[in-house]
């Protein structure tokens, strides 16, 4: 990947007005932000475009109001706890041809636009809508690598009008993915959990090639069991996935990768009900495996312990319910051990990872954890994301 154009030389935003392309995406419940981990990460940013005179424009999507309508998805809870965590007054402003004249004449240096989605022509990546939101500043940097693998209007076609630059947030975000990438020191270890192997097998083939260990967990792994002809009772499986289990093993054996699966496993007969460990070979008919076990996680501490770098994705059982976080949690405790003790290169992220990692307490530990999911997985997968292939150097 080339590099990407910064805003490293204030001058480039100096006094500009900047088209903030962010995402604040967050859970809203009862018109209110439940999770604002995404608009906090980007305080220190927004704050230096303030202290440079900038009238920043924050413009972000909300949920998918073509498929589910716009009940709901408006961003006015959002500016809400924006305003809070600035300590200032945003306008929120409606996207339509008198926005341009509107933000021009507002006295507020902070001004955040409805929903993108709103308007179909973001998601189809419309060249008038872009030509639209591009008349409305100066420059545009994009600081939403979480929405870069969309091509859509306020991600792709935008860049095509006005001076585009990526933010620091996708530069850091690159750095570390890179990390554990192309530029990993080894040996080079990945735990991926989470429930489809379906959905994780693009990412798992194009990360063998350069991994040591490949740790494979969740309910993902129940696949992996039943293939072995082991009983996994009443667990979550996949149809039709003997090819798929194949070929990572094939992967693994030409790549000389260990591949590591679970050697016990926490069973219970319902979510809300504490659950037993047992030995692969001891499930019942009647049994849901819904954790890790001990020997399992004890395996994965000694991984750790010897390797350099490690890229973590998926939880590694049912964590939302405190009676099977145990595994996700001890995981996340011996990353964290680690990246202190040995200077382990530890990057984490896509979907829950996140929410798994905070429900340990360890998040300060981690080298790097990124919020971002379909994004982060599709990075990972080797393919070209397009909202950052149009921030390319020529
Ligand atoms: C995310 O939450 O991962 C991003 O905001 C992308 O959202 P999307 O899947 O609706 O494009």
């Amino acid at each position: 990947m080339r590099q990407l154009r910064s805003i490293d030389d204030y001058s480039i935003v100096k006094n500009k007005k900047v088209f903030l392309r962010v995402d604040f995406n967050v859970p809203i419940s009862g018109g209110r932000v439940t999770d604002s981990t995404k608009i906090e990460k980007l305080l220190k940013n927004i704050n230096y475009l303030l202290s440079n005179d900038c009238k920043v424009i924050l413009a972000s999507h909300l949920g998918r109001p073509q498929q589910n309508g716009k009940a709901d998805l408006s961003l006015l809870p959002v500016k809400q706890i924006t305003e809070k965590i600035f300590n200032q007054q945003i306008s929120f402003l409606q996207i339509n041809h008198t926005t341009k004249q509107k933000i021009d004449e507002s006295k507020e240096k902070l001004v955040m636009l409805e929903n993108l989605r709103f308007d179909p022509g973001e998601e189809t990546n419309e060249l008038e809508y872009a030509k639209l939101l591009s008349s409305f500043a100066d420059i545009y940097v994009n600081e939403a690598f979480s929405c870069s693998h969309r091509s859509h209007a306020s991600i792709e076609s935008i860049t095509k009008f006005i001076s585009s630059y990526a933010g620091s947030t996708i530069i850091d975000e690159v750095k570390a993915l890179e990390k554990v990438f192309s530029k990993s020191k080894k040996p080079v270890a990945c735990l991926v959990g989470g429930s489809k192997i379906s959905s994780k097998i693009d990412l798992i083939i194009n990360l063998m090639p350069r991994m040591d260990f490949m740790v494979i967990g969740g309910a993902m792994a129940n696949n992996f069991l039943k293939n072995d002809g082991y009983n996994i009772g009443k667990s979550l499986f996949e149809k039709n996935v003997e090819n798929t289990i194949k070929k990572i093993f094939d992967e693994a054996n030409k790549h000389k990768c260990e591949l590591v699966l679970p050697m016990d496993v926490v069973c219970s007969k319902k979510f809300d009900q504490p659950g037993v460990i047992k030995k692969i070979n001891e499930v019942s008919d009647d049994d849901i495996i819904l954790d890790i076990g001990i020997e399992g996680t004890n395996k994965i501490d000694q991984i750790l312990k010897k390797s350099k770098t490690v890229l973590w994705n998926g939880p590694f059982g049912l964590f939302e319910y405190d009676y099977f976080a145990n595994g996700t949690k001890d995981i996340s405790r011996s990353i964290a051990k680690y990246s202190k003790k040995n200077g382990l290169i530890s990057v984490a992220g896509g979907g829950d990872t996140f929410a798994a990692i905070k429900k340990s307490n360890q998040q300060s530990h981690f080298t790097y954890i990124s919020t971002a999911g379909g994004a982060f997985l599709e990075w990972l997968e080797g393919k070209i994301l397009p909202g950052l292939k149009v921030l390319e150097n020529n």
